[in-house]
């Protein structure tokens, strides 16, 4: 048992009612499908932490406060809605509501299945009078179809007959308390849902609603079905913001009473009230005529589905393990059926970040999807590719050519409000083509090249050569922006950014000449991908020759460093107790952002570049934000600090379980937990994927002794297992190709194993980090 969860293969469980900890467990036991969220609040609805259920790209709308405005500062911002509650059944057991509060939990299970893709909850409650029943629920949000969710509920008297009320709710306006400070987005978030049309009859009821000021409209129904013996008394009640279904009935002792609650949603910008009830109609309609049990075997298909593309197996360390496969559940709840939607920094687990999308999604999200569910990329793709409007806006605003993405948002306005860690950080547009890059050369998606990819790629080119300029020397610079460390901002220069932005230019020229028809109705001209090229090999990439390291923007090794010394523990996250200014001038690095460039461009680097920089800037990176361990992990694996790595992956994988930046009761952090499998597949596989082409260089921490991933590559699937030793690469599907082990090419044909060994490693010290903020040293758990 670590942090209340036991330890288990494939799933998570949690076994004592811990009432404390239910803001935490409810992000934790949240279920998705990319497009409806709903936290794991108990069915009865309290007590509660913080209540959620979230629509995929629903939100309302708010002035965002400034003390002093700017010109071009946003000026709404946008923030994720609770939606109308379906998860609601109370129980009266005789006249005594269920209340864990009160009474006494004899047992109370709950477990999360990763691979029914349910939640289950089981419970044995004496209440004050000393009366026991057991309930049992499990629930599920339907990956199969899109617009349901499902709860299968059971009570079972355990002294004697006994008579039982079912209250089942759709609940809109959920009192939440706001996150914000800011009263003017408070008042915008308190009761949001404005009511428009509410039905019910016998066992089903819809409430349709609608926000103030973003205007988008919302329909939530519920259908039930009971299976009890006769007797049974229903009454279906529904004013503006709740419809209730009340049911009695007298449950002799041995048999039970049991309900399926199925919850449909829609909501839309654009229909109107008749259709969008019409639409939850449809959707209640299709899952009765499927079922519960007919929707947890669709959801158990599609779940083989995913774990036969996408496990990741670990032996000598248990508790990773399961913290993997947790990460990767959510991640594939995250961004599984989102279908042209964002996929949020928090996915739909909880309020944290407003409900916003920042470059998470296709930094650190997409590279998982892209290589275990291509589609779900792909359709995260199509979303940015839908905002391209609002990016070229944006751009013009601002005075440049082609497309800006946003650094937060949901429909893909910009929603930052902070410039130098908001708008500055233009990088975004470039892992936004980056992640286009790597899903075509991934998938071979013609289709999705010349619809959406050439676009976003020429666009975003067009903003790095009008935010740069040749300078006198014809180098080609990046002046005035922030790179992923947000402890370091408006600079010039910034090592990542420029990076990114060349991959970006040769990309986008490379795209043209593949698609010159696509090319020609952009308007790209000759000339223009010939100043693309251009720009990109005259990339400015700052370099101290004295000490033989890439500063991460210019001049950055100038500066002070940190008094790390002199910073006590609680201070940390710094941007919490200094000035950004003093944050901005001195060595202290948020998250990686030198280090990530030797990520995702390490072609850019020599092996002892990367050495050398990882040196330097270890002892420099405080870990402010969960976006670092993973990245850190990556780069440490490379170069040969594998104990270092596995202490990093533990943290990476364990952000959430073990709440490691005390907030995870906002909502998980889906970019770390998709940064355990970078670790797993790109630390420790190695695997690298410049130049449209798979390298790995496998290499495992001493207390592993196997680990083995599934990729799927261009219509091929294969599984590549490590061990200490060596390393084995299958093809399970599809045509042969060719990767590459430690630099040496290895075909994979149908049928045949291929082995390879691994040299071992030269033992070096690792480096240190700042005091306080060494990882913690990881023992395996089992
Ligand atoms: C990080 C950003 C990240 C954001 C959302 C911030 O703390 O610095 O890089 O995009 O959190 O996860």
């Amino acid at each position: 048992m670590t942090h209340g969860f036991s330890v288990a293969p494939w799933e998570l469980r949690w076994d004592t009612l811990d009432l404390d900890a239910l803001e935490r467990t409810e992000s934790i036991f949240a279920l998705s499908n990319g497009h409806i969220g709903m936290r794991g609040t108990l069915e009865e609805g309290e007590p509660r932490g913080l209540p959620g259920t979230y629509l995929n790209g629903f939100y309302e709308r708010h002035p965002l406060p400034y003390a002093e405005a700017g010109y071009g500062y946003p000026e709404d911002g946008q923030t994720v809605v609770n939606v109308t509650d379906g998860k609601i059944i109370r129980l009266l057991v005789q006249d005594e509501p269920l209340d864990m509060r009160y009474g006494r939990a004899i047992e109370h299970h709950r477990v999360l299945d990763f691979r029914s893709g349910t939640l289950r909850r089981d419970t044995v409650w004496e209440s004050p009078t000393g009366r026991r029943v057991r309930v049992r629920s499990e629930r599920l949000v339907s990956f199969t179809q899109r617009a349901v969710a499902a709860i299968h509920y059971e009570v079972e008297p355990l002294d004697g007959d006994i008579q039982l009320v079912l209250q089942s709710d759709l609940l809109a306006n959920e009192p939440v308390e706001s996150a914000t400070k800011d009263p003017r987005v408070g008042s915008a978030l308190d009761a949001p849902l404005v009511a428009e049309h509410g039905e019910g009859d016998g066992l089903h009821a819809v409430l349709v609603h609608q926000t103030r000021r973003s205007k988008l409209r919302v329909a939530a129904g519920m259908y039930h079905s009971f299976e009890a013996g006769d007797g049974m008394a229903c009454e279906m009640h529904v004013e503006d913001d709740l419809a209730r279904l009340s049911a009695a009935i007298d449950v002799p002792s041995g048999s039970r009473l049991a309900v399926t609650k199925l919850i449909g949603y829609g909501w839309s910008a654009r229909r109107s009230v008749p259709a969008l009830r019409a639409q939850v109609h449809a959707a209640l309609a299709g899952a009765r005529q499927t079922g519960w049990q007919g929707l947890l075997d669709e959801q158990r298909a599609y779940l083989d589905e995913f774990w036969a593309n996408a496990d990741v197996e670990i032996e000598g360390d248990a508790e990773l393990q399961q913290a993997v496969r947790f990460g990767l559940f959510h991640v594939l709840q995250a961004g599984a059926r989102g279908e042209s939607r964002a996929i949020p920094a928090k996915g739909l687990t909880g309020p944290g970040y407003d409900g916003h999308s920042f470059w998470d999604s296709e930094t650190f999200v997409l590279p998982v999807l892209t290589y275990t569910m291509p589609e779900s990329a792909r359709d995260a793709l199509r979303w940015r590719h839908g905002t391209l409007d609002k990016a070229r806006e944006r751009a013009q605003a601002l005075g440049l050519e082609g497309a800006t993405f946003p650094w937060r948002s949901i429909d893909g306005a910009e929603c930052s409000a902070y410039w130098p860690a908001g708008t500055g950080a233009f990088h975004v547009s470039a892992d936004v083509a980056d992640a286009v890059a790597r899903y075509l050369a991934a998938t071979d998606d013609e289709d999705f090249e010349r619809e959406h990819a050439v676009e976003i790629l020429v666009e975003t080119a067009r903003l790095w050569r009008s935010l740069g300029h040749h300078d006198v020397h014809g180098g080609f610079r990046i002046d005035g922006v922030t790179g992923p460390d947000e402890y370091t901002a408006v600079v010039d220069n910034n090592v990542y950014t420029n990076l990114m932005a060349q991959r970006n230019l040769r990309e986008a020229a490379a795209a043209c000449e593949r698609q010159p028809s696509v090319a020609a109705r952009l308007g790209v001209t000759d000339e223009e991908t010939a100043a693309w090229q251009h720009a990109a090999s005259k990339m400015v990439v700052p370099y101290d020759e004295m000490l033989g390291v890439h500063p991460q923007s210019e001049r950055f090794t100038e500066h002070a460093r940190w008094d790390f010394d002199a910073t006590p523990q609680e201070n940390y996250p710094l941007l919490l107790h200094y000035p950004y200014f003093d944050l901005y001038r001195k060595q202290v690095v948020k998250q990686a952002d030198l280090v990530m460039a030797m990520y995702t461009r390490g072609d850019a680097f020599t092996p002892e570049q990367k050495g050398r920089n990882v040196d330097y800037y270890e002892p420099l990176t405080v870990r402010d934000s969960s976006l670092s361990a993973c990245v850190q992990a990556v780069l440490a694996a490379e170069v040969g600090y594998l104990d270092l790595a596995y202490d990093y992956f533990a943290e990476a994988a364990l952000t959430d379980l073990h709440d490691l930046h005390a907030n995870v009761r906002n909502g998980l952090h889906i970019a770390s937990l998709a940064g355990a499998w970078l670790v797993a597949v790109a630390g420790f596989g190695g695997m690298r994927d410049h130049d449209r082409a798979l390298a790995f260089a496998p290499r495992l921490p001493s207390a592993l002794t196997r680990l083995a991933f599934r990729l799927s590559y261009r219509g091929s699937r294969f599984a590549v297992e490590i061990d200490q030793s060596g390393a084995s690469y299958t093809l399970l599907d599809g045509p042969s190709l060719t990767v590459r082990h430690h630099g040496e090419p290895v075909e994979l044909t149908k049928g045949a194993a291929e082995r390879r060994a691994i040299e071992e490693l030269t033992p070096r010290e690792a480096p240190g980090q700042p005091k306080g903020r060494e990882p913690h040293r990881r023992t395996p758990k089992f």
